[in-house]
């Protein structure tokens, strides 16, 4: 998790089953993503100018999906950052174990969901940049 760089976070493409009257992307453990999900949450109504995360999680994996609009994700291991912007329901990011993330540049009724190895637990952020350093020395 300490060594863990933006380069071991990847956008991922997801199946699309199409058809006239639609898509459908699934998702399964291990199958699509290298983690099983413990939790799912999804941030909406987001009003625009908002930023989000601004953390970094010592043991969680995620999957990041745009499943509406798109925002920018800025990735940073404490030596690179990386910002990737998502806007397609078909396509994640992968983010690994300490990597500090910040989320912003919504558009208007984005959806951002996203699938995690874990419950919730507090314990599991880091929300101090500080403290982020400290933790990736
Ligand atoms: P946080 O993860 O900091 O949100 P973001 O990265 O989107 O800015 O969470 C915001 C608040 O919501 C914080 O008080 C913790 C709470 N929360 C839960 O109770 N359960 C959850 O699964 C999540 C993701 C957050």
């Amino acid at each position: 998790m300490k060594r863990n760089t933006v380069y071991d976070t990847s956008v991922i493409e997801l199946p699309k089953i199409m058809n006239r009257s639609g898509n459908i992307t699934s998702i399964s453990n291990y199958l699509n993503i290298p983690f099983s999900v413990q939790r799912i949450y999804y941030l909406y109504d987001i009003p625009s100018g908002s930023e989000r995360g601004g953390h970094s999680h010592k043991d969680l994996h995620q999957l990041i999906v745009a499943i509406s609009g798109s925002f920018d994700i800025t990735l940073d291991d404490g030596v690179t950052k990386k910002t990737v912007r998502l806007d397609r329901p078909n396509f994640g990011l992968l983010v690994v174990p300490g990597i500090w993330r910040e989320l912003k540049e919504f558009s208007s009724g984005a959806i951002c969901l996203v699938l995690a190895s874990n419950k919730y637990d507090e314990k599991d952020y880091i929300r101090s940049y500080d403290e982020f350093k400290a933790f990736k020395l």
